[in-house]
C-alpha cells in the first residue's frame, strides 16, 4: 500500500502559461486545474501531493534536494527534458521513483523533442495524454510503490 506516502509534484519551464500557451498543442486546461485533477486522485488513492514549478533550472534542482525525502516524483520537466543534465543527475542524486510526463506527445513532434536527457533515470515516461498524463503518471508510480516497493 502506497497510501500516507508523499509525492511530489513539479513542472518545469513555461508550465505556468499552461491554457493560453500554444492550446493546440498544449490544450486548454491550466496548472490549476492538473493540480484539482490529481488532488482528487490523491485523495482516493491516499496519497498527498506536494506542488511545485519554476522555470529556473537551479531551483527545480534545490526543490528536489530540500525533498529528497518524499516517497515519489511526477515530473514534467517541459524543454529541461531535452537539455539538462543536471536535472537528471538530480533525479538519480535524490534516488527517488520518478514518472516523467508529458502533455503532448513528444516522439511525434521535432526530432530534438525526441531526447529526453530525463527518462533513463525514471521508472517510466508517459506523453501525449494532455492533462490526463499527470493522472496516468501518478496512477503508475502509486501502483509501482505498492506492488514493486511493498509500500
Ligand atoms: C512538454 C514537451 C516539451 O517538449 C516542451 O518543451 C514543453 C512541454 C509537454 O508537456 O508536452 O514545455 O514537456
Amino acid at each position: 500500500m502506497a497510501e500516507g506516502k508523499k509525492i511530489l509534484v513539479v513542472n518545469g519551464p513555461n508550465l505556468n502559461l499552461l491554457g493560453t500557451r500554444e492550446p493546440e498543442i498544449y490544450g486548454d486546461k491550466t496548472l490549476d486545474d492538473v493540480r484539482a485533477l490529481l488532488l482528487a486522485a490523491a485523495g482516493k488513492l491516499g496519497v498527498s501531493l506536494d506542488f511545485f514549478q519554476s522555470n529556473v533550472e537551479g531551483d527545480i534542482i534545490n526543490y528536489l534536494h530540500k525533498n529528497r525525502v518524499a516517497d515519489g516524483l511526477v515530473i514534467n520537466p517541459a524543454a529541461f527534458t531535452h537539455t539538462s543534465i543536471a536535472l537528471r543527475d538530480a533525479i538519480a542524486a535524490i534516488g527517488i521513483p520518478a514518472v516523467e510526463v508529458h502533455l503532448s506527445n513528444i516522439h511525434a513532434r521535432e526530432e530534438f523533442r525526441r531526447v529526453s536527457y530525463i527518462a533513463p533515470v525514471c521508472i517510466g515516461q508517459i506523453s501525449g495524454f494532455g492533462i490526463q498524463s499527470y493522472l496516468l503518471g501518478l496512477e503508475a508510480l502509486v501502483d509501482y510503490l505498492s506492488v514493486n516497493l511493498g509500500k
